[in-house]
């Protein structure tokens, strides 16, 4: 079956391209389209910024920036795709181009088409442009020339006044499930059992969800995966359930789904998924794929195992939940059976007296990736620790729990005397490498520290700001 989608209101029919072919070189190599840029081929600097329009359940239209560096062509099946060629009318610039020529937005332009793709998003979403909500949008684009001031000043000028859109008939196009090539297949099949069977028939394929990660293998390593297995078209794997006791995620819910759920009820989880990546990144990626990728610094998974979530696995025999913390047994090695996939991300309500909260060190607020995450679940009852569960990512290799700093904790006094205590449960805990984002030292004092950051911050002793002014 060929790739169908809308490219600035175009339809296109593509088949015989190989299905790793990065939207990126699509654009700027078989349609001409050289407005989208490449800057670095892996997510970091926006110039590759388009934007993807659908409606949701309620018919709202939605437009979602994301680097088209690291999807693949056949990720676009059934998509309504805006590049920087598509916004403007014959003799009108669309409000966010006027912009930035008013404010002097621009130098060498390079970086340009990515800024205006991420404001155009910022735009049609409709939101007041306050310094928070611009800083949060425009975090994925990189300029080495302009500085920020003026495209700040273009996107407080052209955003906040959008009028309600919809994105109508052109949003009908269904996804094919599957594209074939001579020597590499892409399915997306659409409900569980489609995908049990095609994992069962195929252990060894790739399963993509938003391509956050995988989408590096093909755009910058260049590698033609024989086999991929999208999970984004499975509509159990996009509920979300919410009751009295627990939030369900399904794998392939996208962290931009998932953020009103989460804010409301793990506020503090939801500040650092809103320092995942950019807003670019956050569009596409999904929980799932953060589980999946088993990486030792996924921000999502010492939080979720703090948080005493399980997920849910699925093949062909059926269901099992397995407690996350159990789910990593090696460096990005998993429990996954060879037919098993991520189902779903079960995390239980935060009950009266329990308190949440997750700290993320990293080099650059945004953008980054962690050094050291710290995520602490904690309930104290007539000034003493009832309940603690705490993990850590960066310090291990895996994500994992810090055991015995909970038992240094449990029960005492919650006081600064007994949390100053715990320093020395974090070494037996944990013997972080040192690498280059840095040295164990450095991690164990880190995670030392983060102890006294949760005691005062729960105690209210200080007003604890994520960004600093200088
Ligand atoms: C510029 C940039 C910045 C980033 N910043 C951060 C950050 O700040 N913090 C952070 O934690 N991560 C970060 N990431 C990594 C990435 O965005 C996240 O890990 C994201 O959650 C991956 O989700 P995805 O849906 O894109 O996964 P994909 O790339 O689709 O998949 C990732 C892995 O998970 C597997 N997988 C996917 N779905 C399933 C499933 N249902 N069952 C089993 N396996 C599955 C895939 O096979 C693959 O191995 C960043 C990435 C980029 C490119
Ligand atoms: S080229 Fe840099 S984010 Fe895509
Ligand atoms: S204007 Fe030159 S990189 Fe931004």
């Amino acid at each position: 079956m060929p790739v169908q989608f809308n490219l600035n209101g175009v339809l296109c029919v593509e088949d015989g391209l190989p299905p790793t072919t990065s939207v990126l070189d699509y654009l700027r190599q078989h349609k001409g389209k050289t407005g989208t840029k490449e800057g670095c081929a892996e997510g970091d600097c926006g110039a590759c910024t388009i934007v993807l329009a659908r409606e949701d359940e309620s018919g709202t239209a939605i437009y979602e920036a994301v680097n088209s560096c690291l999807l693949m062509l056949p990720q676009l099946d059934g998509a309504n795709v805006v590049t920087v060629e598509g916004i403007a009318d014959a003799d009108t610039l669309d409000p966010v181009q006027a912009a930035m020529v008013e404010t002097d937005g621009t130098q060498c332009g390079f970086c340009t088409p990515g800024f205006i793709m991420a404001l155009y998003a910022l735009r049609k979403g409709g939101e007041k442009p306050t310094d928070e909500v611009i800083h949060e949008a425009l975090a994925g684009n990189l300029c080495r020339c302009t500085g920020y001031t003026p495209i700040v000043a273009a996107a407080k000028k052209a955003c906040g006044n959008a009028p309600p859109d919809v994105v109508g008939a052109r949003a009908t196009l269904v996804p094919s499930s599957s594209y074939a090539t001579e020597n590499q297949r892409f399915s997306a099949p659409t409900s569980l059992e489609d995908l049990a069977a095609l994992r069962a028939a195929n252990p060894s394929a790739h399963l993509l969800a938003g391509g956050t990660d995988l989408g590096i293998l093909t755009s910058k390593e260049r590698q033609p995966l024989p086999e991929i297995i999208s999970t984004v078209h499975v509509e159990e794997l996009l509920e979300i359930t919410e009751t009295d006791d627990y939030l369900e995620l399904g794998a392939a819910v996208t962290y931009t789904r998932a953020l009103p759920y989460v804010k409301r009820l793990y506020p503090s989880l939801a500040t650092l998924i809103t320092r995942i990546g950019s807003r670019q990144i956050r569009n596409m990626g999904t929980f799932g794929g953060n589980i999946g990728t088993a990486s030792p610094i996924g921000d999502t998974s010492p939080c979720l195992i703090a948080l005493d979530a399980t997920v849910i696995l699925h093949s062909l025999s059926g269901a099992r939940s397995v407690p996350l913390e159990d789910f990593f047994i090696g460096y990005r090695e998993t429990c996954l059976g060879p037919s098993e996939f991520i189902k779903a991300i079960h995390i239980p309500k935060l009950s009266s007296g329990q308190a949440f909260r997750a700290y993320k060190i990293s080099k650059r607020y945004d953008q980054d990736i962690s050094s050291v995450i710290g995520a602490y679940r904690v309930g104290i009852s007539d000034n003493k620790v009832a309940s603690i569960r705490v993990a850590f990512g960066g310090m291990a290799a895996t994500p994992k729990r810090a055991s015995a700093s909970e038992a240094a904790l449990a029960g005492k006094d919650w006081t600064e005397e007994t949390v100053l205590a715990v320093a020395a449960a974090v070494a037996e805990d944990f013997t972080p490498l040192s690498d280059h984002r840095a040295s164990q030292a450095y991690r164990l004092r880190v995670a030392e520290n983060l102890f006294v950051r949760l005691y005062r911050d729960l105690s209210e002793f200080e007003d604890l700001t994520d960004v600093v002014a200088a």
